[in-house]
């Protein structure tokens, strides 16, 4: 299913990142900034367990977090959202995934791929700035699917209507969460209006 988050800060931050003249530190800055944001409501139904813990003056009852939350960055660009989330869920594994769209064909191949040991009982959040035509996400998915992960969120922070079909009818118990859905992709594959190659933008490759 998919979930678009709508959130005044998001709407700036997104506004200040599709813009072309925003440099690679403001540009960083606000994609870690839209992630933990978007966390931040992704993960408002994770699940609590009781426990009792000793203030200075007694003890008491409270709850803390009972799950465990794996982050996916789709290298390169997922990479850019990772701080912003382990900012807010410090206990947070991370394994991560090499993939890279032909400028052609736009089919990914998978060039690295490195996972925590049993994924199995996690939230997985796999993480790309980008959803276009969906072939990558949908191999990062099925990436971690084949190492046992069964909830599984795509995050993603501008989608295409292209790239969430195709996740839609590859992954269909998989949650897909966008800042932003956008209108097409261009001749070339590109998200319009998008926001440019995010990971050239973020890592300062242009
Ligand atoms: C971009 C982006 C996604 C992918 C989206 O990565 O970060 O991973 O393209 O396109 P898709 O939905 O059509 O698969 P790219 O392959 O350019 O690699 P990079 O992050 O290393 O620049
Ligand atoms: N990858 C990007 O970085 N941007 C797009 O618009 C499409 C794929």
């Amino acid at each position: 299913m998919l979930k678009l988050i709508n959130h005044p800060l998001i709407t700036h931050k997104l506004s200040l990142i599709r813009r072309k003249e925003t440099g690679t530190r403001d540009f960083r800055q606000n994609i870690n900034e839209i992630a933990g944001l978007m966390a931040y409501e992704i993960t408002r139904d994770l699940p609590l367990r009781e426990v009792v813990i000793d203030t200075p003056l007694s003890s008491c009852i409270t709850s803390e977090l009972s799950g465990e939350i794996i982050l996916v960055p789709v290298l390169r660009a997922g990479l850019g959202m990772v701080d912003g989330i382990t900012s807010l869920i410090t206990t947070a594994r991370v394994g991560h995934i090499g993939l890279v769209r032909d400028h052609e064909t736009l089919v990914p191949t998978e060039y690295y791929a490195k996972f925590p040991s049993d994924i199995s009982g996690a939230v997985v959040m796999v993480l790309d700035p980008m959803l276009a035509t969906g072939g990558s996400a949908s191999a990062a998915i099925g990436a971690v699917k084949k190492r046992g992960a069964v909830t599984i969120r795509l995050v993603c922070i501008v989608g295409a209507p292209e790239g969430v079909t195709r996740v839609e009818k590859e992954h269909p118990d998989v949650d897909i969460y966008l800042a932003a859905l956008d209108s097409h992709l261009n001749e070339n594959g590109y998200i319009v209006p998008g926001l440019g190659d995010a990971g050239d933008r973020l890592f300062g490759t242009v």
